[in-house]
C-alpha cells in the first residue's frame, strides 16, 4: 500500500487534495418519461382514479414477470407482508422467524397481526437468513418464516423450504428488493408460498408508493383481496364484509406509474447486473475487500444495491475513514441504514409495560430480545458497504471511474489514516 509520498494528482485522494475520480452526475432516481406522463393523464382524463382496470392490467403483468399465477396488490410493501402472514393464519401469540439485517417491516409485519417475532442469524457471504440457524430458533410455537432477500441476493430457499415442510411452517418471501430475481429460472416470491413486494419511491421498481404479493394458491390470493378490500368476498355482495379487512387498495393512478416502470425493468435490470458484473471484476483482488458469495444458480439478480464488506485491518483504514474517502471521490457510498433490527426500540423495550398497542405492542407477551444476539448480523453491521441502485445504471466507463476511485482510496490508504 502506498504511503503518500509519491502521489501525483490523479493518484491523490480527493480527500487529501487530489483530483476526484467520479467527477461527473450519477444516474437519478426516480427515472420517468413519457411513458409515465402519457400513462397518468389516461388516468386523470378517465374519471376513474380508483382501484379498476389498470390496477387488475398490473397485477396480471407482474405475476406474469415473476412468474407466479396471481397477484395482489396493496398499500406499500408494509402492509403487503401483513395481509401475506394474515392470509397464511399467522395468529395472536405465534412466532414468526425473521433475520435482524433487514428492514423494520419484515418484523413489525408480525407483531402488527400479533405474532412475535424470533430473530434467525444471517450468513456472512449472502447476508440472506442463515438456514442452520433458523433451525436453532424453531420451537412448538414457530409458524411461519420470513426470508429476506437482500438487495436481491436470493436467501437459501431449498434450506428453508425443507425446514418448513418438516416442521409444517408458512414459508413467505420479503421480496421488496427483489423484482426480476430469480433461482433456476423462478421468479423470487414464487419459492414459498408467497411473497411480497415494495414499490416505494426508493425502489428499482416505484409508484412512490405500493406493494404486491404473489402466489400459486388461489385461496391465499383471495383471502388477500378481501383483507385489501374491507373484508368482501370474491363475489359478494357490496356491503357483505364477511371477513375482516382493512382497505389497502391501490389506485390507478400508481397502477399506471407501475404499467410504465415495468415496461423499462428488464433493460434497467440487464444492465444492473453487467455493472455489478464490473464492480465484483473490478474489486476482486484488492487487500480488505470482501466480496459476497457468487451466486451461480441465480439466473437474474436485481441489485436493489451492491454490497460488500471490508476489512478495516486489511485495509489499513477504518470503514467511516473509507467511507468518507469514497464519497470525496464522489462515489455515494455508504454504511447502509441497517443495524440490527432487534436494537430498535420497539424490540429492546418489549418487555417493557404497560402493554400499548403503539408503544410497546409486546409487552404483555413475555418477550425480552435484551439478549438477542446474532454475531454476524452484528458484524456486517459494522464492515458493510452499500453502492445505491442508481450507480447502477450507469454507463460503462462511470463504472470504471467507481473501480478506479476505490482501487485509488486502498492503494493510498496510507495516506488517509488519521482524520474520522
Ligand atoms: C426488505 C424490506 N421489506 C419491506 C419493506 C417495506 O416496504 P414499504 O416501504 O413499501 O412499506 C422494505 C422497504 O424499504 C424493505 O426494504
Amino acid at each position: 500500500m502506498g504511503d503518500g509520498g509519491d502521489m501525483s494528482e490523479l493518484t491523490k485522494p480527493a480527500l487529501v487534495g487530489g483530483a476526484k475520480a467520479c467527477d461527473f452526475e450519477w444516474p437519478r432516481w426516480p427515472v420517468h418519461g413519457d411513458a409515465e406522463r402519457s400513462r397518468l393523464l389516461a388516468v386523470l382524463e378517465s374519471g376513474q382514479w380508483w382501484f379498476g382496470e389498470r390496477v387488475r392490467e398490473f397485477e396480471a403483468a407482474y405475476a406474469a414477470f415473476q412468474g407466479s399465477r396471481f397477484a395482489v396488490t396493496c398499500t406499500n410493501g408494509t402492509t403487503a407482508i401483513e395481509m401475506a402472514l394474515r392470509g397464511l393464519g399467522v395468529v395472536e401469540d405465534d412466532e414468526v422467524i425473521v433475520p435482524p439485517y433487514t428492514f423494520i417491516a419484515t418484523a413489525s409485519a408480525a407483531v402488527t397481526v400479533g405474532a412475535i417475532p424470533v430473530f434467525a442469524d444471517i450468513q456472512p457471504d449472502t447476508l440472506c437468513l442463515d438456514p442452520a440457524d433458523v433451525a436453532r430458533k424453531i420451537t412448538p410455537r414457530t409458524k411461519a418464516i420470513i426470508p429476506v432477500h437482500v438487495a436481491g441476493r436470493m436467501a437459501d430457499m431449498e434450506a428453508i423450504n425443507a425446514l418448513a415442510t418438516e416442521h409444517r411452517l408458512v414459508v413467505t418471501e420479503d421480496a421488496a428488493h427483489a423484482w426480476g430475481s430469480q433461482w433456476r429460472g423462478r421468479g423470487a416470491g414464487t419459492l414459498g408460498r408467497c411473497g411480497t413486494f415494495s414499490f416505494q419511491v426508493s425502489k428499482n421498481l416505484t409508484a412512490g408508493e405500493g406493494g404486491i404479493m404473489v402466489t400459486d394458491d388461489e385461496e391465499l390470493a383471495d383471502l388477500c383481496r378481501s383483507f385489501t378490500h374491507c373484508g368482501r368476498r370474491k363475489g359478494s355482495a357490496w356491503y357483505d364484509h364477511d371477513y375482516l379487512g382493512s382497505n389497502l387498495r391501490m389506485t390507478e393512478f400508481q397502477a399506471a406509474v407501475l404499467l410504465a416502470q415495468l415496461e423499462r425493468l428488464p433493460e434497467q435490470l440487464a444492465r444492473r447486473e453487467q455493472n455489478a458484473r464490473l464492480l465484483d471484476e473490478g474489486m476482486r483482488d484488492l487487500p480488505g475487500i470482501r466480496l459476497l458469495a457468487p451466486a451461480p444458480d441465480m439466473t437474474r439478480r436485481s441489485y436493489h444495491m451492491f454490497i460488500f464488506r471490508v476489512d478495516a485491518a486489511a485495509l489499513g483504514l477504518s470503514r467511516a475513514r473509507f467511507i468518507k474517502a469514497l464519497q470525496a471521490e464522489g462515489l455515494p457510498v455508504s454504511e447502509g441504514w441497517y443495524r440490527p433490527l432487534y436494537r430498535n426500540g420497539v424490540f429492546a423495550n418489549a418487555h417493557v409495560g404497560p402493554q400499548h398497542g403503539i408503544k410497546s405492542p409486546l409487552a404483555a407477551k413475555g418477550v425480552d430480545y435484551r439478549e438477542a444476539n446474532c454475531p454476524v448480523c452484528e458484524q456486517v453491521c459494522r464492515d458493510a458497504v452499500w453502492i445505491p441502485h442508481p450507480v447502477l445504471l450507469a454507463e460503462e466507463p462511470k463504472i470504471q471511474s467507481a473501480i478506479t476511485a476505490i482501487r485509488k482510496v486502498i492503494g493510498q490508504a496510507g495516506s488517509l489514516v488519521g482524520g474520522d
